[in-house]
């Protein structure tokens, strides 16, 4: 038992159990996220729409993946003017990390509780019908206050929103209700990122015709249609407010030269230790099902980090990983927990070396748009499929 010990390793081995908090929070598979880099891309978005127009950042499903109040804190200091969660307790958890901004919850809540929570915690819901506006008016008449909420209208995406044949009468209802204050009307576009589409110009018709009804009425509401792939593509998608999420986190929907044009950065990174190195001959089968077969002598890293962690299955033996600013291949299919790369041609792999699986590592970047055209995934699905085994450290 004494032999199989390799004493080489034991004095790293006791300055990590010393440095206990570094070790602990980077010891196996971990995501390091870099507000900075979100402030940035605030900034950059800030600067890019016209200056009457809002940012809203979206920060739903855990800012991305990313941490929702680190995320809301740098996007406000970036120059965000409010922000957007998907559920009322993501808006609750920003509310106690001390953010105190205008705060839209773009999911539908439909029992008198969640409705009751928005008025206490100062949250605005979205109201897709006359049941939801109805629940408002009686939850803030009977608190003797005022609920500012926003009305989302469907042009096309078919999800939530009222019909649109039923909008202008609807709006004209909840305006004039004593206790609810309509402060925006949306709607949400279906294929903004798809630029060869006619949806996204005939869902922008159709928004542009409500909108035009509701000024004539003399109706003064915040209006907003686009997320980044509207923002990026067309000012005319902007009106007075954009819902930024993509294009917060660094990446762009449509066109992918514009991420290096206007300077968006990156803010994740997926990085996992090596935490065996083996040395097998040609011929052996590796990892679930042998998928992949040694062709050489090779050297193999065990890699601490899988499936259970958001790598996706579906990217067995299609992806490589960063380490040193070079590139080594995944071979096998990825389990729950580990996976395995081939490291016969990196000598300086070693038990401990640290990959990037997604992210920067020195003039390297691995996007998640890498990893969508493996998996048939999208970036979004990527970002936010991270699971909270892994810890997120924020790099100041
Ligand atoms: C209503 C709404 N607005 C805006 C966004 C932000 O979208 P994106 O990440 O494409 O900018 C989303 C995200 O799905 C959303 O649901």
């Amino acid at each position: 038992m004494q032999n199989l010990i390799d004493t080489k390793f034991a004095p790293e081995l006791i300055k990590e159990i010393k440095q206990v908090d570094e070790a602990v929070l980077r010891q196996r598979a971990w995501i390091e996220v870099e507000p900075s880099s979100i402030e940035t891309n605030a900034r950059i978005l800030s600067k890019f729409i016209p200056e009457n127009c809002l940012l809203m950042a979206v920060v739903k499903a855990d800012g991305y993946g990313h941490g929702a109040a680190t995320v809301a804190h740098a996007a406000l200091r970036g120059g965000a003017d409010n922000l957007g969660v998907a559920t009322l307790q993501e808006g609750l958890d920003l509310r106690r990390s001390a953010i105190d901004c205008p705060i839209l919850v773009l999911g539908n809540l439909t029992k008198a509780e969640e409705l009751r929570a928005c008025l206490d915690w100062d949250l605005m819901p979205t109201i897709s019908s006359l049941r939801e506006a109805l629940l408002c008016q009686k939850i803030a008449e009977s608190n003797g206050l005022q609920i500012s909420v926003h009305l989302k209208v469907d042009t096309g995406m078919t999800r939530l929103g009222c019909d649109l044949k039923d909008a202008l009468a609807l709006i004209k209802t909840v305006h004039d209700f004593g206790n609810v204050e309509l402060d925006g009307v949306y709607s949400h576009l279906a294929l903004a990122d798809d630029e060869s589409s006619p949806v996204t110009e005939l869902q922008q018709q159709r928004f542009q015709h409500l909108v035009g009804k509701l000024n004539d009425c003399g109706y003064d509401f915040c209006f907003h249609l686009a997320n980044s792939a509207g923002t990026l593509r067309d000012i005319n998608l902007h009106y007075d407010m954009v819902r930024v999420g993509l294009a917060l986190y660094g990446y762009s929907p449509i066109n992918q030269d514009l991420e290096n044009d206007l300077g968006l950065k990156p803010a994740l990174s997926v990085k996992a230790r090596v935490t065996l190195v083996r040395d097998v001959p040609e011929g052996v089968g590796v990892s679930y099902g042998h998928r992949f077969i040694t062709k050489r002598p090779s050297r193999l890293a065990v890699v601490g980090i899988g499936y259970a962690d958001g790598v996706n299955r579906a990217l067995s033996g299609k992806i490589s990983v960063l380490s040193n600013n070079k590139f080594l291949p995944q071979v096998g299919s990825i389990t729950m927990d580990q996976l395995v790369l081939d490291a016969t041609d990196h000598p300086d792999v070693v038990v401990g070396s640290i990959v990037t699986l997604l992210g920067k590592d020195g003039n390297s970047c691995i996007t998640p748009k890498q990893w969508t055209d493996w998996c048939g995934s999208i970036p979004w699905e990527v970002l936010c499929g991270f699971k909270h085994r892994l810890p997120r450290i924020v790099i100041r």
